[in-house]
């Protein structure tokens, strides 16, 4: 992947020409790619491009990595749009767009607005949704600080950060390299999604519901929360692996 990276070519190139010699620059590019990689760095930022949903996102340190769980978010907010293609969308912590440009792709008739704090996570979802030719609406804030007042939407799906304050997962994997406010609210991991449970109410539209990507331990808080704000219908769907991943409810 790292050779086809640095030579911009697809694999079946490299087989196809696999005693070509690597001219010095490229090589050079290689060799520190390859380091890089055996030092840990997530093979995601040193190629710039993650898949997601079916479609290509570029992806920089400023971001999370797009994960595969979060598909099931996705596909969840699908479901629950499926009768109302021109729904108002939200996303909470858009990262790299890969949640809001995949729904502002598969619904383009939905008005999409995504938010995040991060001023350069928004410049990177700004060039995929660009690049992808989805149209969605950005703005920077914290959580609804970055909306006008009166909106309203049909549905709010966020994954924000909920891996608690200390917790060793922090510091293995690529999560290393991760933005740690990408990764953790700082404290017990569930702040962030208290106040996106809590704030929620005064943003759906009547019929409104709110989906949110959670840790694997945290449904049973998440659902009580969501029950405790006056949401109805309150569920959790499970990922492929069984994990109870993603919680909502309707107004
Ligand atoms: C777990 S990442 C999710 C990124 C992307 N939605 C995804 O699923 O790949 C959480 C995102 O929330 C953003 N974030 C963290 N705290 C925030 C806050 N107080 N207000 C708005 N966004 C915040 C981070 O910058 C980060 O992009």
């Amino acid at each position: 992947m790292l050779l086809e990276h640095v030579l911009g070519v697809p694999r079946a190139w490299l087989l196809a020409h696999d005693t070509d010699p690597l001219d010095p620059a490229a090589c050079r590019r290689f060799e520190h790619l390859a380091r890089l990689r055996r030092d840990g760095h997530p093979m995601a930022y040193l190629v710039g491009r993650r898949e997601f949903m079916g479609h290509d996102f570029e992806v920089t340190p400023d971001v999370l990595i797009p994960r595969p769980e979060t598909e099931l978010l996705v596909e969840t907010a699908r479901e629950c749009l499926r009768h109302r293609p021109r729904a108002a969308v939200l996303d909470l912590g858009t990262g790299s767009g890969a949640i809001a440009v995949s729904l502002a792709l598969a619904l383009p008739a939905a008005a999409v607005r995504a938010t995040d704090a991060s001023a350069a996570a928004l410049a990177v979802a700004r060039r995929n949704a660009e690049r992808l030719g989805a149209r969605v609406a950005f703005s920077q804030g914290d959580w609804y600080d970055a909306l006008e007042p009166g909106q309203r939407f049909d549905l709010i799906v966020s994954n924000p950060p909920y891996v608690a304050a200390g917790d060793p997962h922090l510091s293995r994997g690529d999560l290393r390299f991760e933005p740690s406010a990408a990764l953790t609210d700082g404290g017990d991991g569930l702040a962030a999604l208290r106040a996106i449970i809590a704030g929620a109410p005064r943003w759906l539209a009547p019929g409104g519901s709110l989906w949110l990507e959670h840790g694997w331990d945290q449904a049973a808080a998440v659902r009580a929360g969501l029950a405790a704000a006056g949401f109805s219908g309150v569920a959790s769907r499970r990922d492929l692996a069984g994990t109870e991943r993603i919680s909502g409810g309707s107004l």
